[in-house]
């Protein structure tokens, strides 16, 4: 496919009806693996995958490509322990400069897909001072700080076809999918680092002040990150069950004493450390979601 998608219903369609031509995996799970988490991808067996081709001329497109061999950045479809999945490996950031609508095209693809789970996995700085790295919080809620000052991948004329102009967000994270992941992580002796909290997300790329985690902490946030929230809103606008966690790859430094620095090679670090028990995790969970 040479020419790039733009956002709208007909160009998520014809990407979708494109991508499924070229697969026989009819996905009723879609991943969106975070920083250092892309080893979730590898596991799919029988993989058809897809660069990711961002537009050269501007910015207001995203196409996908059939590979011949891998790197991060793709789209892969295939079976995690014998379920129908596609994942992507890498994923698109505010601090990339794309438009939000642009992070988001590939939620939508997924829908038009045929999926009906998004399972969400991110890096974040720890606000909650119980946590530590390698702690895998499940996210209960989210606080969409780039929402606040209008940038929602919501904004602008709202396609029914999508779902509703306005709406819910108090039922984001599902429950179920929630309880089965602390099911999963107990049955897989997981306790001691499995944790439940609210994300908080910011546009990036330069980490938080000092000042900043205060703030985030005080206002409920118990991890920061610079991902997941406007990927979950698209997902729940068009009707998809949502599941997400973080991996706590560093503590977000909330002292002036403190000598700690974040940064993106301890994310990283953390990430290959504890990518092996989250993947089981994820993993484990796809062979028990129900489906309709
Ligand atoms: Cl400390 N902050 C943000 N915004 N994103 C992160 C992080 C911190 N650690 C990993 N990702």
């Amino acid at each position: 496919m040479s020419e790039c998608s733009r956002f709208g219903y007909e160009d998520c369609k014809a990407t979708a009806d494109w991508l499924l031509t070229q697969t026989d995996v009819r996905p009723l799970v879609g991943i969106v693996c975070g920083s250092g988490l892309g080893g979730l991808a590898d596991m799919l067996k029988d993989q058809v995958f897809f660069n990711y081709i961002p537009s050269e001329s501007s910015l207001t497109g995203l196409c996908f490509c059939l590979a011949v061999h891998g790197h991060a950045g793709r789209l892969v479809f295939g079976t995690l322990k014998g379920r129908p999945c596609v994942c992507m490996q890498g994923r698109f950031h505010l601090y990339e400069g794309y438009p939000i609508q642009k992070i988001t095209l590939p939620i939508r693809i997924f829908k038009m897909l045929g999926v009906e789970t998004v399972m969400v996995t991110n890096a974040a700085g720890g606000l909650n001072q119980d946590f530590k790295v390698g702690d895998i919080m499940i996210i209960k809620d989210h606080i969409n700080m780039p929402g606040f000052a209008g940038n929602n991948p919501l904004a602008g004329p709202n396609d029914e076809r999508f779902g509703v102009r306005f709406p819910c967000m108090s039922d984001a994270y599902d429950r179920e999918l929630r309880q089965l992941a602390m099911d999963v992580g107990q049955e897989l002796g997981y306790g001691d680092f499995l944790k439940e909290g609210v994300y908080c997300v910011l546009g990036g790329p330069s980490f938080e002040t000092i000042a900043e985690c205060r703030i985030l902490h005080r206002l409920g946030a118990d991890a920061v990150g610079m991902s997941t929230a406007h990927e979950v809103i698209i997902a729940r606008h068009c009707g998809m069950r949502v599941f997400a966690l973080s991996l706590i790859t560093n503590q977000a430094v909330m002292d002036y004493e403190s000598e700690m620095k974040a940064n993106h090679e301890e994310v990283l670090q953390t990430g290959k450390q504890r990518a092996e028990q989250l993947e089981r995790l994820v993993s484990t969970m796809v062979t028990r979601i129900e489906h309709n």
